[in-house]
Formats: structure tokens, sequence, C-alpha cells
């Protein structure tokens, strides 16, 4: 079985995004924050479609951090219920697209009615062979490292990294490839910090809301031209 950090140079399987910017974009539009969320639900699902078609089989996306919880009630209220709305209206679609979705996260700390219809999208998603789409809410790196931890002293497994790896939220998925970020901040907020050991990291200038598929598509030309070299010597020597 092979490590996180063993991954073929060219191969693009995993593709997490942290979608940054949404309240900046209402902000300029003189929305409330509420508006930029919606809109970034959109763009998140153009992003979807955009990897079914370029064959990309795992996308993370980071909805809701572990840390968002520090926001004000009305903008989580607001979000908990985009996401409710999101969850019931888009699992149609996402069957049809060969879409599997799986939440990962704390997801215990969620009203359990929207617990409920996030395992139901699970459920009626779980044939799709096209794309694997984990979507992070309430998740955190450290929340992830931390539980998986936990699971393998509770069944007093042993510490390695393949047991970590099958005890992380994202267990069956390959390690993150390209890691992108919009809205023009340079950090990793506590997003997939074992799983993006080696990713090529891609920080885009766009607000989420304003992002294309063209800009994503830009993100995975230049992942192409990169040369990952998992420590060892590069091609030139
Ligand atoms: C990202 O956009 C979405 C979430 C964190 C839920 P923000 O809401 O962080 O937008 P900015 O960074 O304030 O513009
Ligand atoms: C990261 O964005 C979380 C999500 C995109 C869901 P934040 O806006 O919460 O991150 P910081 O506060 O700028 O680090
Ligand atoms: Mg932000």
């Amino acid at each position: 079985m092979g490590t996180p950090l063993d991954s073929s140079a060219a191969a693009l399987r995993h593709i997490a995004v942290i979608m940054d910017g949404n309240g900046r974009w209402a902000k300029q539009r003189h929305l409330p924050r509420y508006e930029g969320h919606r809109r970034g639900l959109q763009v998140a699902r153009a992003m979807v479609r955009a990897c079914a078609e370029r064959h990309i089989p795992y996308l993370t996306l980071f909805a809701f951090s572990s840390e968002n919880w520090r926001r004000p009630a009305v903008e989580i209220n607001a979000l908990l219920t985009l996401f409710g709305e999101a969850a019931t209206l888009l699992s149609e679609e996402m069957v049809n697209n060969g879409v599997r979705v799986v939440f990962i996260g704390e997801r215990t700390r969620f009203p359990v009615k929207l617990q409920r219809t996030m395992t139901n999208m699970e459920t009626v998603t779980a044939g799709g062979k096209t794309l694997n789409l984990t979507i992070a809410v309430s998740y955190s790196g450290r929340w992830d490292i931390v539980q998986a931890a936990a699971a393998i002293a509770s069944n007093g497994g042993d510490f390695t990294e393949d047991n970590f790896n099958l005890h992380l939220a994202t267990t069956d998925a390959p390690p993150v490839d390209l890691l992108i970020r919009t809205g023009n901040e340079q950090r990793i907020s506590n997003f997939m910090l074992w799983q993006a050991a080696y990713a090529e990291l891609y920080f885009s200038e766009k607000l989420w809301p304003d992002f294309e598929k063209t800009d994503f598509y830009s993100a995975i030309d230049d992942f192409s031209g990169r040369e990952r070299r998992f420590g060892d010597v590069g091609k030139a020597c």
C-alpha cells in the first residue's frame, strides 16, 4: 500500500479547494454576506462539472471550517440553511452526473435535521462512478488527525502512516495533488494538513464567486508544468 506522499508525478487524481472570498464578493456589491455564499454554491456546482469533464476522479471542497463556528450566528444559520437546501435540491443532479458525495467533518455539531439531509445525499449518490466529491463541513485538519489517532487508540491499532490513512475522514481518497485557494490569501487555514503534505499549491487572487471554469483549467495547466520531486533529485540532475 502506498504512503500519502507516494503519487505519480504526472497524475492529477485529487484536487482540493479552499473556496474563499464569498463575503468580500458580497461586500463589494453592498449585499449581505449570505448572497456571496449563495453565489459561491453555483461556482462549486460548475467546478464539479469541470472536474468530471477533465476526468479528475476526486474533488474535495472546503465549505465550512471548525473555526467558522466563530462567525456571527446570523451568518452560521444562513450557511446551514444553504447547506440543507443544496443537499436536498442537488442530490438528483449529482446522481444524474455520476457524482458520489461524502461529507467529512464534525457533523454531530450540526442540527439533527441537517445531519439526516447530508446522510441522505450520501446514500442516494453512493453509486456514483464519475467523480468522488468530498465536502468538508465543520472540518479542520487538526480535528481529522486527532480523531484518527483516537480511533486507532480505541481499537488498539498501530500508529503507522498506513493506519492513519485508513482512519482519516478521507479514508478512501488518494493524497491531494493540487490544492487551490481563491480569495487572494496565501494560507492553508487548517485544511487537509495530512492529506496535502505534498500537494502543489495554487493561489488565485479571484474571489470564489468570480472564479470561473477557465480559472480552474488554468490551475490544472499550471499543475501540469510543475516538477514533483517528492524529495528525490530532479529530472535535470
Ligand atoms: C469562504 O468565504 C466561505 C466560508 C468560509 C464559509 P468567506 O466567507 O470566508 O469570504 P471572505 O473571506 O470573508 O471574503
Ligand atoms: C477557510 O476560509 C474556510 C473555508 C473556505 C470554508 P476562512 O475565510 O474561514 O479562512 P481564514 O479565516 O481567512 O483563514
Ligand atoms: Mg474568508
